[in-house]
């Protein structure tokens, strides 16, 4: 992680070089919560989607202490420069999915590819802190949900966001917004769009915290009501 103003700068500028169609200038700090409750599930899997400048990422590695499995997906740079933080910091348990700056592209395309590879269980928790918009995160939670191991959980940053609102993203500092989508899209919260209509009417998914992380009780396909009896039987007796 870059200490200074200066070296920060220049991560800025290379990013701006390497995709124009999204904000260069993003900081983003640690999100405790995500933090905590990783801690707390005895997961090993962890999954980030959008990782940024590796904030959250580099606090679960900590966590994790060189056991388990990180899998960074965002931009190629993003990745590179997060896989780079986290080897500085003495860890190697990682996987780096990086995605072009294409207008299209994103995390999906690799987790079709993890797909493609294996359908079964790969990540026991995965956050979901990247686009924050439908027609990205919509797919991301249903390819997720096949990659998810029951009992594991999904985490959804930014639940009250909008492009409106956003500090990087908002029509006024970075016009290609108004460009790319519609003044409905603008103003609706799209993250609440894809967890109220896709997470919260799925019944294979119980809500652990508040609009923001779900945990995966059964698979697709997997009678739900007697996944709710198991799930509640387990945190009777755990
Ligand atoms: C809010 S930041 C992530 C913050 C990070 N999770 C943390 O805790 O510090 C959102 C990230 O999503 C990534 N992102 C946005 N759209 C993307 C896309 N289409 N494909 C890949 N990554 C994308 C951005 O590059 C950015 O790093």
């Amino acid at each position: 992680m870059p200490q200074s103003t200066s070296s920060l700068n220049e991560v800025f500028a290379r990013r701006a070089i390497a995709n124009s169609n999204y904000p260069s200038e993003l900081v983003t700090g640690l999100n405790q919560k995500t933090i905590e409750t990783f801690a707390r599930s005895g997961c090993k899997r962890f999954a980030e989607f959008g990782v940024n400048l590796g904030a959250t990422t580099l606090e679960i590695a900590k966590h994790l202490k060189g056991d388990g499995e990180i899998y960074l997906f965002d931009y190629q740079y993003n990745v590179d420069y997060v896989g780079e933080l986290l080897q500085s910091n003495g860890f190697s348990n990682f996987y780096r999915f990086g995605s072009s700056s294409k207008l299209l592209d994103s995390y999906n395309w690799p987790l079709s590819q993890l797909l493609e590879k294996q359908s079964g269980p790969r990540f026991d928790y995965c956050f979901l802190d990247g686009a924050h918009i439908w027609n990205i995160d919509a797919l991301t939670f249903f390819l997720v949900d096949r990659l998810l191991a029951v009992g594991g959980y999904v985490d959804f940053d930014d639940y009250n966001w909008s492009l409106a609102i956003s500090p990087t993203l908002a029509p006024h500092l970075f016009p290609k917004t108004s460009e790319f989508y519609t003044d409905e899209q603008i103003k609706d919260r799209q993250v609440k769009r894809v967890v109220d209509l896709l997470v919260k009417t799925c019944p294979r998914y119980v809500e652990i915290v508040e609009n923001k992380i779900y945990q995966k009780i059964a698979n697709e396909g997997e009678s739900s009501s007697f996944a709710k009896l198991r799930s509640i039987w387990r945190r009777l007796v755990s």
